[in-house]
């Protein structure tokens, strides 16, 4: 009888196992099914009319049955929707990030992935051998990072930075709720990209300064954005390279948004030390992104971010852990450090003067 039980037990775990290896050695193949189910609007059909039939969502979506047939069987496979009889309907998941009305959509990132990130990523045995940036030919250009890139690449630069302004949108309701700034006057956020983080937290603190820190081409784009949120007076924009430019003068805080993660541990520790030269006493350093957990075993987030800055962004960055951030701060010259936890595997962690 036990004999019988574990073999059972051990039929359902190898059963179990091999599925969750399917879902890796087929990672493409559910990317471009779900990528292209989201342009399709087909979670937005499941949405407005739940347990419709594949030969009537064939017909709202103006396609022959036997593709849908295809892409409802990878959806149903993977766990995003389920079918019930003859109907199919979304899961909550698939409700939540998949569909057009959703605050929480992430359907920018998709295609941003599918555009960019993806076609890096191919190049990811290259990119390990060589410890560099392989994926990046994938862009015409002679820079070295995908950033600098980008501004030849206008069409790349606005799917880039429309993947950000959702992801900024998600992550920084929390930021600006969480971050207490009552104290500071004028924040910088550096690589602040089209400054949807920066009219957050001007928003969210009436009194603070903010100036938006990056490149000239993504300048242009944060410059439109703040002129059409009416924030000129409290948000300022400042074209300039973070490396090579001093920061712009008299703040009292830096706030580096998903912006760590693009570097290597020795340009992260630079530019900890160039923030600790240029803040006042009391001053302070923000870092806020996706974090590793300290034990090194996940999340599968940050496990999923982290080939992308190896593979196509610069060759050198990744998703590091809560720890070695604190142990950066406090090398170079901050006083204390600070964590906040919040949803979706981010954190921020404040380094103090
Ligand atoms: C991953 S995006 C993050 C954008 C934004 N902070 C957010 O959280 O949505 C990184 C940003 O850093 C900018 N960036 C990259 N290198 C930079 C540098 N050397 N100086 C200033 N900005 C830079 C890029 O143009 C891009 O807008």
């Amino acid at each position: 009888m036990k004999r019988l039980w574990n073999y059972f037990l051990e039929r359902i775990w190898a059963r179990r196992q091999i599925e969750r290896f399917y879902l890796v050695f087929g990672g493409h193949i559910f990317f471009e099914t779900l990528r292209t189910a989201v342009r399709l609007g087909l979670f937005d059909c499941l949405e407005s009319e739940p347990k419709i039939t594949r030969q009537q969502l064939a017909q709202r979506l103006g396609l022959a049955e036997q593709p849908v047939r295809i892409l409802l069987l990878g959806l149903t496979a993977s766990g995003l929707i389920r079918k019930r009889g003859t109907g199919y309907r979304n899961t909550r998941v698939a409700r939540m990030l998949l569909t057009a009305q959703s605050p929480l959509s992430v359907r920018s990132y998709i295609e941003l992935q599918h555009r960019l990130i993806y076609r890096g990523v191919y190049w990811l045995l290259d990119s390990v051998r060589n410890s560099s940036n392989c994926g990046l030919k994938e862009l015409s250009g002679n820079e070295p990072t995908l950033y600098q890139r980008l501004a030849h690449h206008p069409d790349l630069e606005g799917v880039f930075q429309q993947a950000m302004q959702e992801l900024s949108n998600h992550a920084n309701r929390e930021l600006a709720e969480h971050l207490d700034l009552k104290s500071v006057h004028h924040l910088v956020d550096v690589g602040g990209g089209d400054a949807t983080n920066a009219i957050a937290l001007a928003k969210r603190w009436p009194h603070l300064q903010v100036s938006v820190f990056d490149s000239p081409s993504v300048s242009l784009i944060a410059e439109q954005n703040v002129r059409q949120q009416g924030f000129e007076a409290q948000v300022k924009i400042t074209p300039g390279d973070c490396f090579g430019d001093p920061f712009p003068s008299s703040a009292d805080a830096l706030l580096f948004c998903h912006f760590f993660t693009i570097w290597g541990e020795q340009r992260d520790r630079q530019l900890l030390a160039k923030c600790y030269a240029s803040l006042p006493k009391g001053g302070r350093v923000i870092i806020f992104n996706m974090m590793q957990r300290n034990d090194e075993r996940g999340p599968l987030s940050a496990a999923i971010g982290s080939p992308y800055f190896l593979s196509i962004a610069t060759g050198a960055g990744m998703l590091y852990t809560w720890k070695e951030y604190q142990q950066w701060m406090r090398e170079a010259g901050f006083a204390r450090t600070e964590t906040l936890r919040l949803p979706r595997d981010h954190g921020v962690i404040i380094g103090i003067k």
